[in-house]
């Protein structure tokens, strides 16, 4: 367990950032200023809600059902995938999505920015049971700017001898009046792979992407910032990113959701996943000594539909 009292100390920052343990046993980091407020699980360097002053409803989806255990992802808010997203190609006992998302990150930096938001940056910590996973020369990190806007860096730094290739995602569960009223702009002319029928056809999108069915699409070659458009909620939200050339798009449904087990009743109703990704063939390769960051920023504007 974090020594809270020291992470308070040499971390915390009056009005803005606190330490406390969770029921379930993870240690997060509360965000409170004057653009709103936001909770981050170290585990995982996991951003678990964000809602700006403005909102009347959290942006970020957490499931009602979520585990908040170590060791375990947590269903909501924006897990990391990394350094693969999905399966593992060669490997099918390796966890899928990667393991970022699932072992303990370390605080390296907390700050308060000219405008007041607050910026963290916590690193992923390497053990021998990771290396074990991905045997390569990989330090992660990620930034969170908590302001008016959320903004979330993902930086993957090769200070090994040879070049990897690695897929990861900001995995993003947004909170939506209800699935079947929704539309995401954005992915028009995209061609994507259909993972709920096997993922080996490549079908194009005419037009925005609407629910009516289990959704689950890796859009490749994008750099577009996408737009879900919510006339319950009466919202926009904004999903703009860069470093990232595809974009998943997942809501399970009933079905897969009761299999999932930790989605809460009718939890998937209310959410709609928006992946800033680098997945399947959009896998990047990092140079030996260099840098790639997946940056994401999500806003929101008030809708009447
Ligand atoms: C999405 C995948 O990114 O994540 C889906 O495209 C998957 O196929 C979903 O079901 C959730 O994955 P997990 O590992 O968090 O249950």
């Amino acid at each position: 367990m974090a020594d809270l009292a020291a992470l308070n100390r040499r971390f915390g920052l009056s009005g803005h950032v606190a330490f406390r343990e969770i029921p379930g046993g993870l240690t997060v980091m509360e965000v409170t200023n004057a653009h709103g407020t936001a909770t981050i699980a170290l585990q995982g360097g996991h951003v678990m809600h964000w809602q700006p002053k403005s909102e009347v409803a959290p942006v970020l989806w957490l499931s009602r059902a979520a585990s908040f255990a170590p060791g375990k992802s947590i269903r909501g808010g924006v897990p990391v995938c990394w350094p693969w997203f999905g399966p593992h190609a060669a490997n099918p006992k390796l966890p899928a999505h990667g393991f970022a998302r699932t072992v303990p990150w370390e605080v390296r930096a907390t700050r308060v920015l000219d405008d007041n938001a607050t910026e963290i940056t916590l690193a992923l910590v390497e053990t021998a049971q990771t290396r074990a996973m991905w045997p390569h020369q990989a330090k992660l990190s990620i930034s969170i700017t908590v302001g008016a806007r959320l903004r979330i860096v993902l930086g993957t730094e090769n200070s090994g001898k040879e070049d990897i290739v690695m897929g990861e995602a900001l995995h993003a569960y947004f909170q939506i009046g209800d699935i079947a009223d929704i539309r995401i702009g954005g992915l028009e002319g995209c061609d994507y792979l259909d993972k709920v029928d096997g993922g080996n056809e490549r079908r194009r999108q005419h037009g925005p992407v609407i629910f009516s069915a289990e959704t689950d699409r890796i859009y490749l070659n994008t750099q577009a910032e996408c737009v879900i458009t919510d006339p319950r909620l009466q919202r926009r939200i904004h999903v703009a990113k860069s470093g990232s050339r595809s974009t998943v798009v997942w809501n399970p449904w009933t079905a897969k959701a009761d299999r999932m087990g930790d989605f809460g009743p009718d939890g998937w109703r209310g959410m709609v996943c928006v992946e800033s990704a680098n997945a399947a063939e959009n896998a990047v390769t990092i140079r030996h000594g260099s840098r790639h960051e997946l940056v994401v920023e999500y806003w929101t504007e008030q809708y009447a539909a």
